[in-house]
């Protein structure tokens, strides 16, 4: 590994005229309801081109790493390799489909990204928030989002809400004890400052989160210069 890995904060990424919103929480926290309404928010309100993706996934090679580290019964996935394919499918994303689209000056609004991989591979599977955020900015180039949004929820409701969806996914399926040190790892995530960070409480009706999330959004798709 080189020097490029001590990474420079946010501030000092190449200037680029699109605004990148990523949404991040535990499972079953709303994340992709919500990025899914702030998606059709954004274009009915500021009518400009808006692009809703995903990790693991939003690109083809993305879409089969997916398969790889969610589906059951894929063989045995140590945890670096675990943390290897989500960085694959990242630099894959964001080379292919959010630099490009962010050069367009396109707003996208990505459903979990570099922080998901500290929650869950760097506490949830112990090894370490930042050689794997680390990984992730080698990955990505220090790609950084412009807001990361972190939606918080009780873990009963969260698990509740998990449960009500069917089957787990490898991930989910991960005893309590996994998704505490994910919960635990994205609330301190959300008070780091080395880019822009705000924690929405993601209980109650939809609509009043989705007011809540637009509250946080707009100052910053609004805030008029051109970067
Ligand atoms: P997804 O269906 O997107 O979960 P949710 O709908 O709850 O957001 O599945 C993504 C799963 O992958 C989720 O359990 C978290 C996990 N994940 C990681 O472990 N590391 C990562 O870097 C990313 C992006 C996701």
């Amino acid at each position: 590994m080189t020097s490029e890995l001590h990474y420079s904060p946010a501030t000092n990424a190449p200037p680029r005229p699109g605004v990148f919103i990523v949404f991040e929480g535990g499972d079953g926290s709303g994340k992709s309801t919500q990025a899914r309404i702030l998606e059709t928010r954004i274009r009915e309100e500021i009518k400009c081109e808006v692009l809703l993706t995903r990790e693991p996934g939003g690109t083809e090679i993305g879409e089969r790493i997916r398969s790889l580290v969610l589906e059951q019964g894929q063989g045995q996935i140590d945890a670096r390799t675990e943390a290897l394919l989500y960085a694959a499918s990242r630099s894959a994303h964001t080379h292919q489909v959010i630099a490009p689209a962010l050069e367009r000056g396109a707003i996208v609004v990505c459903d979990r990204y570099i922080d998901s991989s500290a929650a869950y591979q760097g506490a949830g599977r112990g090894l370490g928030e930042r050689p794997v955020t680390e990984l992730s900015r080698w990955a990505t180039e220090n790609l950084l989002p412009d807001l990361t949004i972190f939606l918080s929820l009780g873990v009963s409701d969260a698990r509740r809400r998990v449960t009500s969806r069917g089957a787990a996914d490898r991930l989910e399926a991960e005893p309590d004890s996994f998704h505490a040190r994910v919960r635990d790892s994205f609330h301190a995530l959300a008070q780091s400052t080395d880019s822009a960070r705000v924690t929405v409480n993601g209980g109650g009706e939809i609509d009043d989160v989705a007011d809540r999330v637009w509250n946080a959004v707009a100052p910053v798709l609004t805030a008029g210069e051109p970067r």
